[in-house]
């Protein structure tokens, strides 16, 4: 895929820079984390269980990135990365539970209600959520976004009308056969609110303009869109060691995916198309928006 020129990420070393960031979210993530020991230590043992399960952290990744996109630090952004992560792995530990997905494995280990048992995984699961707004309210706020649009964003991106709307209509799809529209609004929501407002808070704390605000949102939307289908592809198309989690279950399942209802090459040829828009949307960054760049090609491309 051909990137606009002032977004090439020509050189850019996307492994290690994954690798840096991860640690250093990890870093960040054990310390605003309650200690393993502290009482009742099986709720501490369960979130820490899931979050250090060994993630991407793509969205903490897509933070920083865009923090530093719009001429930012990433200091500034890695207590909201460390947020988002904690209300992604949330959303995981509840997606996996045998009143939802029904799934074993997560991140190449058993899941949080297999190991806990399914009282703490749920426990588990509303703690992490509630730790991601703890987190959040430590943020002083900056000129153009206060301390409470900050947290509104993170409300509005989990809450009842994006991330559960989304798991909502994900399991009352199920065995029905529904429209693109459809589709497109499950994953919308369930997948793309989140990725869209981990880059939108990234740009938060950079203080960025409305302008570049509306880049990063239509940066991250599409990005976060072609996330989920790429997920959908995965798991009709990789192993369960690959993925670390259960490979095929969707179909079993009758989940409602792009490639169930438009098969996998228009699956793919989807997400190259949202990937597109999302770095046309980069253009005004120039070179600050390499990271970002390169994130995106590389969700396009994983195979995990
Ligand atoms: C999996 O997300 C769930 C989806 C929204 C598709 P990731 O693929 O980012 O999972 P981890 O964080 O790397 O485990
Ligand atoms: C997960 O979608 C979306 C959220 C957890 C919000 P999936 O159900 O497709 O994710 P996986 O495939 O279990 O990781
Ligand atoms: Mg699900
Ligand atoms: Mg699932
Ligand atoms: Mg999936």
């Amino acid at each position: 895929m051909k990137r606009p020129g002032s977004v090439t990420a020509q050189a850019f070393n996307l492994p290690e820079y994954l690798a840096t960031r991860v640690a250093l979210v990890d870093r960040a993530l054990d310390l605003f984390l309650p200690a393993a020991t502290a009482k009742p230590a099986t709720i501490h043992r369960a979130m820490r269980y899931s979050i250090f399960a060994g993630g991407k952290r793509i969205r903490p990744a897509l933070c920083l990135a865009a923090a530093v996109a719009a001429g930012g630090d990433e200091a500034e952004a890695l207590p909201l990365a460390c947020a988002v992560e904690c209300i992604h792995t949330y959303s995981l530990v509840h997606d996996d539970l045998p009143a939802m997905d029904d799934d074993d494995y997560r991140r190449g280990k058993l899941t949080s209600h297999k190991v806990f048992g399914e009282g703490i995984a749920v426990l588990a699961g509303d703690a992490l959520l509630t730790q991601a707004f703890e987190i959040a309210a430590g943020c002083r706020g900056w000129p153009r976004y206060s301390h409470q649009t900050i947290i509104l964003e993170l409300a509005r991106a989990a809450g009842s009308l994006q991330l559960i709307a989304g798991q909502v209509a994900d399991l009352e799809s199920e065995g029905k056969r529904i429209s693109a529209q459809q589709l497109r609004y499950i994953h919308e929501r369930k997948t793309s609110a989140l990725l869209a407002c981990s880059v939108r808070l990234g740009g938060m704390s950079a203080n960025c303009t409305p302008a570049q605000l509306q880049a990063l949102t239509t940066f991250g939307s599409n990005v976060g869109l072609a996330f989920q289908v790429i997920d959908d592809i995965l798991d009709v198309t990789q192993t369960s060691e690959k993925l670390g989690k259960t490979a095929g279950k969707d179909p079993r399942a009758q989940k409602a995916t792009y490639p169930a209802l438009l098969g996998l090459d228009r699956s793919r040829r989807i997400a190259d198309q949202l990937t597109r828009r999302a770095f046309a949307a980069l253009r005004g960054f120039k070179g600050h928006a390499r990271a970002l760049a390169a994130l995106a090609e590389f969700l396009l491309r994983r195979d995990h």
